[in-house]
Parts: C-alpha cells; sequence; structure tokens
C-alpha cells in the first residue's frame, strides 16, 4: 500500500501539470474518487490495531484537505488563463479608424441647379414644373411651333408609342402651363430634365434646362439683359464676366436671341431667349397689347462644366463614384 505523503506528492504534481477543468476533476477522482488512491487507504483502517487507527485517520484527513485545498487553487489558475485567453482573442485595436456612417453627396448637377434656384429666388422668381411626359400641344404648338417645324422630327424627338405623347425637348411647355393658370406678373424659372436623340461630348440625350419667364406690363429687353448679366455674374462670382446676345430665332420668341458669355478669352454659348410672341400670349388667353416680357432657356449642365472644370457632359451622367465622389 502507498504512503500517504507519496501519494500526496504524486497527486500535487499531476493536478498542477493539468490546463483543462474536465482532465483535472478526471485526476482528482484517481486520487479521491470511491476507488481514488486516498480512499483504498482509508478502507484499510480498519486492518489496522486500534491504537494506530486514530493518527493514521487524521493524516488521511490531513491529505485530503491539501489536495482539495490544491485542487481548487489549481481551478482558478485553469479560469483566469481561459478568461485571459478568451480576451485577448476579443481584443479590439482601438488605433483602427472607425468606419463611421457612409455619407451620400450631392451630385454636381443638383448642386448647380440649387445655385441657380437659390440665386433666381434672391431676384423674386418662382419656381415652377411640369410633365417629362409632354403633349405635342404643349411641347410645340402652344409655343408658336407649326406642324412642319423642324424640331419634331423622329431625328431629335423622343415620341412615345401612342403617337401623342413625347419626352419633353426642351422646359418651354412649362411657360404654357404656367400661363393657364396664372394671371401677370408672373415671373417664374423652371428647371428640369429634357430629352432628345443626340449623344456626344457636349449632348447627352438626357439634360438639363432652366426655363425663365418674366411677364409684366413693362417688361422689356433692358430687363432680360440686367436678370441675365446679374445671375452669370452672381453664379461664376466674377464682375468681369461679359454677356453678349446674338440675333437668332425661336418661334415663340420675337425678337430671339442666343445668350453668350466672356471671361475674357472668347465667348460661350449659355442658352436662347427672347421676347415672348404675341402668338404665345394669345394661346394662353393674355392680352399681348397690355403685357409683354422676356423668356429665355439656359443650359446648366454648361454651367456645372464651366464652374466645376468638366470637359465631356456624359461624365455627369454615368454614375462614376470615381468621378461623382470629387464634387463632395
Ligand atoms: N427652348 C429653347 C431650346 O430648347 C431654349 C429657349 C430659347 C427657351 C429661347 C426660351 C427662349 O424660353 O426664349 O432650344
Amino acid at each position: 500500500m502507498q504512503d500517504v505523503e507519496a501519494i500526496v506528492k504524486e497527486a500535487l504534481a499531476a493536478f498542477a501539470g493539468i490546463d483543462d477543468a474536465d482532465r483535472l476533476e478526471q485526476a482528482k477522482a484517481r486520487y479521491l474518487g470511491r476507488s481514488g488512491a486516498l480512499t483504498q487507504l482509508l478502507k484499510g483502517l480498519s486492518k489496522l490495531p486500534a491504537a494506530e487507527r486514530p493518527a493514521f485517520g487524521s493524516r488521511i484527513n490531513v491529505a485530503k484537505e491539501r489536495l482539495e485545498a490544491a485542487l481548487e487553487e489549481q481551478r482558478d489558475r485553469i479560469r483566469a488563463r481561459q478568461l485571459e485567453a478568451r480576451l485577448t482573442g476579443e481584443s479590439l485595436d482601438v488605433t483602427l479608424p472607425g468606419r463611421g456612417p457612409a455619407t451620400g453627396g450631392i451630385h454636381p448637377v443638383t448642386r448647380t441647379m440649387e445655385r441657380i434656384e437659390t440665386l433666381f429666388r434672391s431676384m423674386g422668381f418662382e419656381v415652377a414644373d411640369g410633365p417629362e411626359i409632354e403633349t405635342d400641344y404643349y411641347n410645340f404648338t402652344a409655343l408658336n411651333q407649326p406642324e412642319n417645324h423642324p424640331a419634331r422630327s423622329m431625328h431629335d424627338t423622343f415620341y412615345l408609342a401612342d403617337g401623342k405623347h413625347l419626352l419633353r425637348t426642351h422646359t418651354s411647355p412649362i411657360q404654357i402651363r404656367y400661363m393657364e393658370t396664372h394671371r401677370p406678373p408672373i415671373k417664374i424659372i423652371a428647371p428640369g430634365r429634357v430629352y432628345r436623340c443626340d449623344y456626344d461630348a457636349t449632348h447627352s440625350p438626357m439634360f438639363h434646362q432652366v426655363e425663365g419667364l418674366w411677364i409684366d406690363e413693362h417688361i422689356t429687353f433692358a430687363d432680360l439683359k440686367g436678370v441675365l448679366v446679374d445671375f452669370l455674374r452672381r453664379f461664376f462670382e466674377r464682375e468681369d464676366l461679359r454677356v453678349r446676345f446674338r440675333p437668332s430665332f425661336f418661334p415663340f420668341t420675337e425678337p430671339s436671341a442666343e445668350i453668350d458669355m466672356s471671361f475674357g478669352e472668347g465667348w460661350l454659348e449659355m442658352g436662347g431667349a427672347g421676347m415672348v410672341h404675341p402668338n404665345v400670349l394669345a394661346n394662353v388667353g393674355i392680352d399681348a397689347e397690355k403685357f409683354q416680357g422676356f423668356a429665355f432657356g439656359l443650359g446648366p449642365d454648361r454651367l456645372a462644366m464651366l464652374r466645376y472644370g468638366v470637359n465631356d457632359l456624359r461624365l455627369f451622367f454615368e454614375n462614376d463614384l470615381r468621378f461623382l465622389k470629387q464634387f463632395n
């Protein structure tokens, strides 16, 4: 039979070498379990002479307590080691940059439109709009554009399959819709998308226009010039910006002009304008003897290209984030 001290020594060494909770409990059973080494010794107690029993019994009890205490310490050690392992495994590197919320940005053309609206509102213009799918009447006829006008051709205009509707080719039909429901004084701009069968570096099948319309009793071409010069100088923040009107033709204005502007080197075409044709006023029941005014159509995409130094209009509409992110 093994000696108590020998058993204790062996058990302590065994416990100390174990770093797994289950295996530690198995080792405990080998010494303290029902058929464990110490328990066996205790069972042999009855075979000892009566006088030796108490001393031997108490040695075994002391040994049991030592082993229990050693087990408890080893359990604590194992738990502490597991906790430490978990903490290192789950640790966060707080020096990494955070992900942050993914913020969107405003499209450069939208920015430009907002800027245009702000500037015109500050000059007393209201903002109006109208449908992108138009009828022949609003897009052409009411604007004094006869049936056989070349702008109506399939070549330029996207017609819908019903043959009655089309994608508006300009924002001018909003003039008609607005004048049908409002009486002078009328002072509006109407920004929006327009569509034409065109595609190159300065033309996209979808592009934008801003229509302007000011009708009252004494509005003249001088007012048109004042408004456009003021707007363009404020838009580009250039006091030296110059504006030039070139004689032109539009069915819905008389006289008509192309608007050019210059920062000093060469002229850039920015849109069309003119005095609203008496036929157009008659079409919406406004007395052309009493009221007159001007209209203009500007190209905000062109304004955005110049403001941001973009040389291909199509870049605005390809949704390439590498391009768009530069504006935010
Ligand atoms: N609607 C014309 C176009 O798309 C632009 C334009 C020219 C609008 C003269 C006007 C205007 O209001 O008076 O080409």
